[in-house]
C-alpha cells in the first residue's frame, strides 16, 4: 500500500519559477523610514517593494491587512501609491503611523534643538511622588530608578510638543529608548529580564539613546520626504485598527476597491510565536496607548477551538491530524490560527477588485516536528475565494538573526531551522 506523507500535498518545485533574487543578501534594509524601530517579523522592504515592481505597476490603492510598523504602505507611497493598513496592536499602528507620515522637516529639526537644549539644561531631580505607569506593574523591575525619572522627564518634554506630526516623530524614538534602556533582554521579543550578573554592569544613557534614535530618523526621513515631494501624485496613507478577522468596515476599506494586497501575517498565535503585546507592552505603557494587557488574545489564533475544523486546504488538513495522532489540544491551539487566517482572508478577498492581487509573505513554521504548509494553505484559501495562483517564490533568509529573531517556539534563544525560508504568495482575483 503507498504512504501518504506531508510532501504529497506540497506543489512540485519545478512550478515554482523563480524570477531573479528573492533574498537580498546584504541589503540595507534600513533606509528611508524604514530605520525607525525594530519590530518582530518585519517584512524586508525590499520583498514588498519587488512585489510591487512586479505586480503593482497600475496600483493606485495598497492595503495591508496585518500592517505591523507598514513596511509595504511605505514602499507603496514611494512609488505613488495611496495606501492602507489595519493592525490591533497600538504600537504598530503608532510606529506606521510615523514611517508613513509626511512632516515638516523645519519643524522637526526645531524640536531637535529644543530636545538638545533640554538634555544641555537637565539637571537630576528626583520625582516627588513616585511615578506610576499604567500597564507596568512592577517598574522598578523592569526599569533602573535613575532610567525611570529621566524617562518621565523625556515623556513631560515630548508631551510639550503641540504639533501632533513632530510628537509622533519623538514618540517613536522614545518608545525604542524605553525598550533600550529597560531591564530587557533586547534580544528577545518577549520580556525576559537580564541576569543579576548583566543587570549589575547595565548602566543606559537614557538621553544619548534617544538623541542617536532622533539623528538617525531624521536622517531617514529626510530622503523618504524628498522622493514623496517629488512624487507626481501625493500618495495618503489611513491606518486602522479593525480585526479584519471579524470584518473589514466599508468605509475604510470600499469592497472590490483594492488593487494589491501586500502583507505578511503572523506565523501562528502570539502564544507560541512571536508576542506583539509582550515585546510592545512597556513601551506601550509609557506612551498611555490603550488596551497594551490584552492584545495577544485579541489577535489572530488567540482562543484555542474546542472542536477540529476541516480546511478547504488538505494539506494543511492532514499536517494538522499529524499534530493532533501526538497532541490533540496543540492541534485545536493550531487550528484555531489557521481558522482566523482563513475568515481574515475571506473577508480581504472581498476587498480586492477584479484582476486585483493578494501577495502574501508567508513562514511555515514546525509544531511538533510537523510542518505546517501555510503557503499552500494561503494558496488554497484564496482558490476557495475565486482566486487562481499566480506563483510561489521561496526566499532563503539570509541573514543568521531572523531565524532567531523569528523564532517559532517562544523559547529563549531557540531557532528552528525550519524559519530559513520564507514564501511569497502571489494570488489574482478572477
Ligand atoms: C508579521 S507582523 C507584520 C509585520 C509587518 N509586515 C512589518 O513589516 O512590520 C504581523 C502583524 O499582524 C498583527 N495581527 C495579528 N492578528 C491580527 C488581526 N486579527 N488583525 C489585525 N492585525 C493582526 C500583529 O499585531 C502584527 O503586527
Amino acid at each position: 500500500m503507498l504512504k501518504i506523507t506531508q510532501m504529497d500535498f506540497f506543489e512540485k518545485p519545478e512550478s515554482r519559477v523563480e524570477t531573479g533574487d528573492w533574498t537580498f543578501n546584504g541589503a540595507s534594509t534600513r533606509e528611508l523610514t524604514h530605520c525607525y524601530h525594530d519590530y518582530p517579523a518585519r517584512m524586508i522592504p525590499q520583498v514588498a517593494g519587488k512585489i510591487l515592481d512586479l505586480f503593482g505597476g497600475d496600483a493606485k490603492f495598497l492595503f495591508d491587512p496585518y500592517l505591523g510598523t507598514g513596511t509595504s504602505l511605505v514602499e507603496g507611497m514611494v512609488r505613488g501609491i495611496n495606501v492602507a493598513g489595519t493592525d490591533l496592536n497600538p504600537l504598530a499602528r503608532l510606529i506606521a503611523g510615523a514611517k508613513t507620515s509626511t512632516p515638516d522637516l523645519r519643524l522637526i529639526d526645531k524640536h531637535i534643538g529644543k530636545f538638545g537644549k533640554f538634555v544641555f539644561d537637565y539637571t537630576p531631580s528626583p520625582l516627588a511622588v513616585p511615578p506610576t505607569i499604567q500597564g507596568v506593574t512592577r517598574l522598578e523591575f523592569w526599569f533602573k530608578k535613575s532610567v525611570v525619572e529621566k524617562l518621565y522627564r523625556l515623556r513631560e518634554f515630548l508631551q510639550s510638543i503641540e504639533d501632533d506630526s513632530a510628537r509622533l516623530f519623538f514618540q517613536v524614538a522614545f518608545s525604542e529608548t524605553v525598550r533600550e534602556s529597560s531591564n530587557t533582554r533586547n534580544d528577545e521579543f518577549k520580556l525576559y529580564r537580564y541576569s543579576a550578573e548583566k543587570l549589575a554592569a547595565f548602566n543606559p544613557d537614557v538621553f544619548r539613546i534617544m538623541s542617536q534614535k532622533l539623528q538617525r530618523n531624521r536622517t531617514g526621513l529626510g530622503k523618504y520626504l524628498a522622493i514623496i515631494k517629488n512624487s507626481k501624485h501625493a500618495p495618503v496613507s489611513n491606518i486602522y485598527s479593525f480585526n479584519t478577522v471579524t470584518g473589514i468596515p466599508q468605509d475604510c476599506i470600499p469592497p472590490a476597491g483594492v488593487d494589491i494586497v501586500v502583507t505578511s501575517p503572523p506565523y501562528g498565535d502570539s502564544h507560541t510565536t512571536v508576542a506583539y503585546g509582550q515585546y510592545s507592552r512597556l513601551s506601550a505603557a509609557w506612551l498611555e496607548l490603550k488596551e497594551p494587557d490584552k492584545i495577544d488574545r485579541k489577535l489572530m489564533g488567540g482562543f484555542a477551538s474546542k472542536k477540529f475544523s476541516c480546511f478547504t486546504s488538505k494539506a494543511l488538513n492532514f499536517a494538522i491530524e499529524q499534530i493532533g495522532a501526538v497532541d490533540k489540544k496543540r492541534a485545536l491551539e493550531v487550528s484555531a490560527f489557521y481558522v482566523d487566517l482563513y475568515a481574515s482572508i475571506a473577508n480581504v478577498a472581498l476587498t480586492i477588485k477584479p484582476k486585483g492581487y493578494a501577495c502574501y509573505v508567508v513562514g511555515n513554521r514546525k509544531v511538533k516536528g510537523v510542518v505546517l504548509p501555510t503557503d499552500v494553505a494561503v494558496k488554497d484559501f484564496f482558490e476557495g475565494c475565486g482566486f487562481e495562483h499566480v506563483n510561489t517564490f521561496t526566499r532563503v533568509i539570509p541573514n543568521k538573526r531572523m531565524p532567531l529573531k523569528n523564532s517559532p517556539t517562544n523559547a529563549p534563544g531557540v531557532i528552528d531551522s525550519t524559519m530559513t525560508n520564507e514564501y511569497i504568495v502571489i494570488m489574482r482575483n478572477a
